[in-house]
């Protein structure tokens, strides 16, 4: 049956960043996101009777090898759970660019996920779906929910009890946006799994970090639940500060920000200076790109700043999204 499917990334306010077992992608810690609309993956997929090898096409061009193996390696576990060798052609459309620290990954492999595993003839819960996700990519196991998400990373050695759940509708905090100031379109040159590995290898501040982080996600839990913007904004500046120092103290030394990523942070400082609150929050993933969260009344003042820094290429508004979902409209 061919199915399509449609996922969100999603940005994350308290980090995910070193796996306890990486072939079952088990993270040390959890970390809670938030889905953001606009930022969107459409994926189709069908299990073609006689295909020869499994077929990729992405945003309209053939995937390139490192592209596709991932992907064969994804199917491969839906193939091994139903007990078939059948190959699937997969067509995948971003509305935004890969690998540029647009989480890319996680609304690939939510969509894929939720796909292919229907494609298969498998009728997947979410939290089944969000650890299948998971083995994808970490992240992609938040953007099986809409809204705030959490993913818990478990204690057990077979990744049973490592899923994401939902901590507030898309709904419940509607005036929450994402700022996100676009600096570099390319691809990051260490990608995400090799950095946090480094990480784990050899930053000694990535052992403070697992003392510190429980901290911070108390806090922004509290905060969501509270829809208390303050709290929150400190608590998330605070994370991201801590996971990019952690990259900087790994060896090889992970430098994922850039000089217009600082010039944001700089900006963001004084905006809450001037206004001697928090109105708004940067965070940043494995790229240089800035997510700036803030709320409905300050977006415009927030955009206005952005597109104001040297090296801001555009500005993309974003709300809290939906998770995963299934569409009609194939791609091919
Ligand atoms: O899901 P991955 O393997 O692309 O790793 C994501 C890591 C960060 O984006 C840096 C943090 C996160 O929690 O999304």
């Amino acid at each position: 049956m061919k199915t399509t499917a449609t996922a969100n990334a999603n940005i994350a306010v308290i980090k995910y960043w070193g796996r306890r077992n990486d072939e079952l992608v088990l993270p040390y810690n959890n970390s809670i996101s938030f889905t953001m609309d606009e930022l969107q993956t459409k994926t189709t997929v069908e299990f073609v009777d006689g295909l020869k090898a499994d077929e990729l096409i992405l945003d309209g061009k053939v995937a390139t090898e490192k592209e596709l193996l991932r992907v064969q390696n994804f199917l491969d576990i839906i193939r091994t759970k139903i007990g078939t060798k059948k190959h699937a052609k997969v067509v995948s459309k971003n509305s935004f660019a890969k690998s540029a620290g647009l989480a890319s990954s996680a609304a690939a492999f939510a969509a894929l996920a939720k796909a292919a595993t229907k494609a298969a003839g498998m009728d997947f819960e979410d939290k089944q779906l969000s650890m299948l996700a998971r083995r994808g990519s970490g992240s992609a196991s938040r953007s099986i929910h809409g809204g705030a998400v959490e993913w818990l990373a478990g204690k057990r050695e077979d990744g049973e009890d490592c899923y994401a759940i939902q901590l507030s509708k898309p709904n419940d905090w509607p005036e929450l946006r994402n700022v996100i100031a676009i600096s570099s379109e390319h691809e990051k040159k260490v990608g995400s799994a090799a950095g946090m590995k480094f990480s784990v290898q050899n930053s000694a501040l990535f052992k403070s970090r697992l003392e510190s982080v429980e901290e911070r996600a108390a806090k922004v839990r509290e905060a969501i639940k509270k829809r208390d913007f303050g709290t929150m904004a400190r608590s998330i500046m605070q994370e991201s500060n801590n996971m990019h120092a952690v990259m900087l103290d790994s060896w090889p030394p992970l430098i994922y920000l850039n000089e217009v990523s600082f010039r944001v942070i700089d900006a963001i400082i004084d905006l809450n200076s001037r206004h001697s609150k928090e109105v708004a929050a940067y965070t940043f993933d494995a790229g240089p790109n800035a997510h700036i969260y803030t709320t409905n009344r300050h977006e415009k003042e927030v955009k206005e700043i952005l597109d104001e820094i040297n090296g801001v290429q555009k500005t993309i508004i974003a709300k809290v999204g939906e998770g995963a979902k299934i569409n009609s409209d194939h791609l091919f």
